[in-house]
């Protein structure tokens, strides 16, 4: 019966579980549409109270009631927070900070991928700048309400692409050349590497980490692919996932008892999954642990 549940595991990403998650508090970015909001969807069902912090106010306020209605769950909340902007991140956290008595999981969710050549409000490049530095900063802002909190947890939602891209410690705004697919990679493996520091540096608090590949999900992601890719999109689709199935690994990471005892690793498929040696490289993942405090002008130690 078990190979079973592994074998749809593997196929659809599928897992039940009835952990339920009264008395918590969770934090989603990007949650007001694809894998965020099924992933808000599910948390809800399981009694948390539920933070979505969203750049669009009215689209995140559809998804607010919509949730609310399903799940009956009526402490969802919508907080505003725009990733490519570190003032809107700073505001955000400060009202985190300031109204919230704890934190038990955050869920560094939103992307973008593949967009054009821009800059966040700091001047970074946008995919390097919201997949990975604005988390990252957001992260630093609110590690103090989780170590409170812990046992807690933060999920990080990095993808297969990381093996597009690598990180270019002397082009990180890809100032040089850009390539966006590449630049994609790039942000999602940072997103592992910085898995497995924060993962070392919070060992012992009670704070865990890990870092998800959600599967090939059909979401508004892919908005920016050229024809080309899209083409191959429409080839893979019948082999892709549902937003509810793009979202279990995430919510098997938020919930599952025995992830209580790991941190820093990589899962896909609700299970513990391999990755490049490039996203295992303790190195790099440092190298661009300093990086990333001095581009933010932070001091994590
Ligand atoms: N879909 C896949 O096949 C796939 C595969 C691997 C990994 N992933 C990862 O899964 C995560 C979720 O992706 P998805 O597929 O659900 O994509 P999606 O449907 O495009 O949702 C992305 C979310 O991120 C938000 N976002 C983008 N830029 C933001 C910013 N500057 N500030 C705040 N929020 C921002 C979006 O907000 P708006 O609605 O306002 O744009 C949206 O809520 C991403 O990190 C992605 O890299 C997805």
């Amino acid at each position: 019966m078990a190979n079973i549940y592994t074998l749809r595991a593997f196929l659809f990403g599928e897992w039940s579980s009835d952990v339920r998650l009264d008395g918590k508090t969770v934090i989603i970015t990007g949650a007001n549409t694809g894998i965020g909001k099924e992933t808000t969807r599910d948390l809800a069902k399981r009694g948390a109270r539920i933070i979505m912090a969203c750049r669009d106010i009215p689209k995140a306020e559809v998804t607010q009631r919509e949730i609310i209605e399903d799940s009956g769950n009526q402490n969802i909340v919508i907080r505003k927070l725009d990733l490519s902007d570190t003032k809107s991140i700073r505001e955000f956290a400060e009202i985190i900070n300031n109204e919230e008595k704890q934190l038990h999981i955050l869920i560094n969710n939103a992307g973008v991928m593949m967009c054009p050549y821009s800059k966040t409000a700091d001047g970074f490049e946008m995919q390097i700048g919201v997949n990975h530095l604005g988390h990252f900063l957001l992260t630093f802002l609110l590690i103090d309400l989780l170590k409170k909190s812990a046992p807690s947890r933060i999920i990080l939602l990095s993808s297969m692409a990381h093996s597009w891209g690598t990180i270019k410690l002397d082009d990180i705004n890809s100032e040089k050349s850009y390539h966006s697919r590449r630049v994609y990679g790039q942000s999602k493996l940072a997103n592992i590497l910085c898995t497995r520091s924060l993962g070392r540096r919070l060992k012992d608090t009670g704070v865990t980490v890990y870092a998800v590949h959600p599967g090939i999900v059909r979401t508004e992601l892919k908005r920016h692919m050229n024809l080309g890719l899209l083409f191959l999109w429409k080839v893979v689709r019948p082999f892709t996932k549902t937003t509810v199935q793009g979202a279990q690994t995430t919510v098997y990471c938020a919930v599952e008892p025995s992830l209580q005892s790991e941190t820093g690793g990589y899962y896909s498929n609700c299970g513990l999954s391999s990755c490049t040696r490039a996203a295992r490289d303790d190195e790099m993942a440092e190298k661009l642990w300093e990086l990333s405090c001095q581009m933010l002008g932070i001091s994590w130690d």
